[in-house]
């Protein structure tokens, strides 16, 4: 497995899986993820992202399937992957009692900087993540936001080729989201590739380029996150007419040339088609102008990624949580 193909890819997986006793975490992944840029791995509680990571940043053995990182075989190179790849997990690994500078020292000390050297490191990187003032306080004492800052800089000791993020801004607030949001983009700006989990569907679409969504252990899609949504072909468009005495026939012409659902909005000149596919809306609307039906505004809406959600699994995000019952995920299949 080697050649210019794969050399593009950051991460190459087929057939992965990781049982913990009969509970197929990891059910048969398949992954192609592109060198540069942020990929998302969307899914709800209990999906097997956390597995999945773990297992091609090498610190969990796959069962079987294989996986290349950078080039690097996982069963064979873990320790070259390991000096490639940074993992920051979704529980903080950053000692409560040693203050943020401290933290910082001690993991640069790890990569084999001498003192004064991972100190300069360790400022640097605080007075970068906006945590200077921070320094000298006791990360027990830090906000959880904080937290994930500290626990992200201490990942960039060493810049990483590929950055693994396990749910960054889980449980932080818009904010601090916002500046983590922020450091990614500077990450990727600096030619780092980023694996990103989440179980935010608005975060997959505003960071991803790319994104596979699983559930139970399965890529169940992938794509772009416009593809993704596309894949679902449930866009929407809509219409307002300039005289609401034109809503009928417009309402004929939109039914005969989308054949979908046509919507009679509140507003008495509105009208909201879903859409098969979004280029049919641009027939849609000729058909109107050379009626000589006037229209005031249209809009085309594209579905969000809650929907696609839904549409793929048949249940909303919010309602997967299966972590704390892993015994009814085998009935709920
Ligand atoms: N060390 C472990 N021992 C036993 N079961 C585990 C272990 N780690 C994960 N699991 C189980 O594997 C499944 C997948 O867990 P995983 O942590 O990968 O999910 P996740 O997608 O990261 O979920 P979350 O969004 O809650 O973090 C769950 O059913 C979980 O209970
Ligand atoms: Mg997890």
């Amino acid at each position: 497995m080697t050649g210019t193909a794969e050399e593009a890819l950051a991460v190459e997986a087929h057939g992965l899986v990781k049982s913990f006793g009969s509970n197929r975490a990891v059910d048969g992944i398949d992954l192609a993820i592109p060198r540069g840029g942020i990929y998302g791995v969307l899914g709800p509680n209990g999906a097997g992202k956390t597995t999945a990571l773990r297992m091609l940043a090498t610190l969990l053995r796959p069962d079987s399937g294989e996986a290349r990182v950078l080039g690097h075989d996982v069963f064979t190179e873990p320790k070259r992957i390991r000096e490639l790849v940074a993992l920051t997990g979704q529980f903080a690994s950053l000692d409560e009692d040693l203050t943020g500078i401290e933290n910082l020292v001690l993991l640069g000390r790890l990569y084999g900087f001498a003192p004064a050297a991972a100190r300069r490191r360790g400022m640097d990187l605080l007075d970068a993540f906006g945590l200077t003032d921070a320094a000298g306080r006791q990360v027990k004492k830090f906000s959880g936001g904080m937290r994930r800052r500290l626990d992200i800089a201490g990942s960039l000791i060493v810049t990483p080729r590929l950055m693994f993020l396990d749910e960054p801004t889980t449980g932080i607030d818009p904010r601090s989201r916002n500046q983590v949001w922020d450091i990614i983009r500077t990450l990727v700006d600096g030619g780092t590739t980023i694996l990103l989990t989440t179980q935010y569907l608005e975060e997959a679409d505003q960071l991803a380029g790319r994104l596979a969504v699983i559930d139970h252990g399965r890529v169940i899609a992938e794509g772009t996150p416009g593809q993704l949504k596309a894949q679902i072909g449930q866009g929407a468009l809509s219409v307002r007419v300039i005289d609401p005495a034109d809503r009928p026939a417009a309402e004929e012409i939109l039914s005969g040339v989308l054949g979908t659902d046509i919507t009679r909005e509140a507003d008495p000149a509105a009208l909201t088609a879903s859409l098969a596919e979004n280029r049919t809306a641009a027939e849609a609307l000729a058909a109107l102008d050379r009626s000589g039906i006037e229209i005031e505004t249209f809009s085309i809406g594209q579905p969000s990624l809650d929907e696609v959600f839904l549409a793929l699994t048949g249940k909303p995000a919010e309602e997967h949580d299966s972590a704390d019952e892993p015994e009814t995920e085998e009935a709920a299949r």
